[in-house]
């Protein structure tokens, strides 16, 4: 029987779904599962109501079978909302004081990753190749193991890794770091969170034999490796002309003129660092007021978990920058910033993307974050924009050719927003072409293509380390 390609991971990107267009993981996942053929597993996004167990949906298209799952509403608060999204993202980027973490959250963490793993022991084959996508999924080898699976299995963490000190931060922290040593391949976006990753590993099991490539824990071999995401060069080029040609696209050009576009696109995320990047182009316009005339700064932030408390309070206080900044240097017939607060086609975004001089991406931490990567990919090489990056997102490690900025410097930021909006053509092209030879040189199928090989040489665990017949896990208290 021929290897078959298993995938699981919270958002499945399903024929026809009315969620916006996929993004780059989701086209790398398509690409991958369509040379092999194979299963895409995980949550179909509906929350079932009341008392009413998960149903299960299976679509096929090609040769992918789409099995995904609804949420029971405690699953959707306590595992998705809540240790997800309350505890293990804040955690990991870097924002303890904005856990929140409740016993609850994580029996239902452990509850829904079992209902998952479930399905996909369900549909297994000796044979299958599996890969388990970010956060939400961690225990899902431990819960296949449990039940006596042999398959070569690997975890990619889309997110930073935290350092130890921050890790230790959650209560059952050696409990999560456990999970991970359930898989044969793990991979991380970045050197950086390799190596925090490495030293948890170290302090909490002194035992374990830790090399960059490689971790050796109770006679298991675990490969270990970098995999930084990549984008669809090609395809991006050709979704932004579409999306300067589309109406939104010819309306945004009429209507820009002669004035220069800043632009920048987040989902609607504390981590984005969007408070800190208006209070810098605040300071910009309060430094260089004749730019109010001739600069138009666009924020798209797409509304994002706005069932979890904490994203409602950026969003206030993002909204009252954006009106504070507009009350004080909009004129009767301009404003500064738009501000608009909506998803748009991933077409439209790419072709006001490739329209905009300046691309600002200043994320408190990232653990990619692909806009910087979409920015280069769709400028026009005579006359390429300027990319303004965060040295806290993972991209800053490949994009020498940014302007870098610490994003908590609001100063350093307004700086770069000076000198970026006035960098002369000769520096722009210099710096765009380095930065587009490293995003051609490593696109999303790179990174598909290379995880995937790294896990069919990872050694498939032997049966005498697999725990056969479902061993109780320590109950953490
Ligand atoms: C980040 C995570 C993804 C997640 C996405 C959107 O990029 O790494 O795993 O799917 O955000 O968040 P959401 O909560 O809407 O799935």
């Amino acid at each position: 029987m021929s290897e078959r390609l298993v995938v699981v991971s919270n958002r499945v990107a399903v024929p026809r779904s009315l969620r916006p267009a996929p993004g780059g993981l989701a086209v790398g996942v398509l690409e991958a599962l369509r040379q092999t053929g194979g299963i895409w597993v995980g949550w179909n996004g509906k929350v079932a109501k009341g008392t009413e167990g998960p149903t299960v949906e299976v679509q096929q298209q090609d040769d992918i079978e789409y099995l995904t799952l609804s949420m029971s509403q405690a699953d959707y608060e306590d595992y998705y909302l809540g240790f997800a999204n309350r505890v293990l993202w804040p955690l990991f980027h870097l924002r303890l004081n904005l856990v929140q973490y409740r016993r609850r959250y994580l029996e239902a963490y452990r509850r829904f990753n079992e209902s998952l793993a479930l399905q996909v022991e369900r549909v297994l084959r000796p044979d299958d190749l599996l890969w388990v996508h970010d956060y939400h999924l961690i225990p899902v080898a431990r819960n296949l193991r449990k039940a006596g699976c042999r398959n070569r299995i690997g975890f990619f963490l889309h997110i930073p890794f935290p350092a130890f000190d921050v890790f230790r931060a959650i209560p059952h922290h050696t409990f999560i770091l456990r999970l991970f040593l359930e898989y044969d391949l793990i991979g991380f976006q970045t050197g950086l969170d390799r190596d925090s990753f490495l030293d948890s590993l170290q302090r909490v099991f002194p035992e374990c034999v830790v090399s960059p490539h490689e971790v050796v824990h109770d006679g298991r071999r675990i490969s270990i490796g970098v995999f930084p995401i990549g984008v669809d060069v090609d395809t991006a080029i050709e979704e932004a002309a579409k999306g300067r040609a589309s109406t939104q696209g010819r309306r945004l050009q009429a209507n820009l003129m002669d004035r220069r576009l800043i632009i920048g696109v987040d989902r609607l995320d504390y981590s984005k660092g969007l408070a800190e990047r208006f209070q810098a182009y605040e300071q910009f316009l309060a430094h260089f007021p004749r730019h109010a005339e001739d600069i138009v700064y666009m924020q798209i932030a797409q509304p994002s978990r706005s069932d979890v408390p904490e994203y409602q309070v950026i969003r206030d206080e993002v909204d009252y920058l954006a009106g504070k900044i507009n009350g004080r240097y909009a004129a009767h017939d301009r404003v500064p910033l738009r501000y608009l607060c909506r998803s748009f086609s991933r077409t439209t975004i790419l072709g006001f993307l490739s329209l905009a001089r300046v691309g600002l991406v200043t994320p408190l931490r990232d653990g990619m974050n692909l806009v910087a990567k979409e920015f280069v990919a769709v400028q026009d090489p005579d006359d390429p924009g300027v990319l303004i990056l965060s040295r806290l997102a993972g991209a800053a490690e490949e994009l020498e050719g940014a302007v870098k900025v610490t994003p908590y410097n609001i100063d350093g930021v307004a700086d770069a927003i000076a000198l970026a909006v006035d960098m002369p053509l000769g520096e722009r092209r210099e710096r765009w072409q380095q930065m587009m030879q490293g995003v051609r040189h490593n696109t999303i199928a790179d990174w598909t293509r290379g995880f995937l090989a790294a896990l069919r040489h990872a050694r498939a665990p032997a049966a005498s380390t697999v725990a056969a017949g479902g061993t109780a896990d320590p109950v953490p208290g």
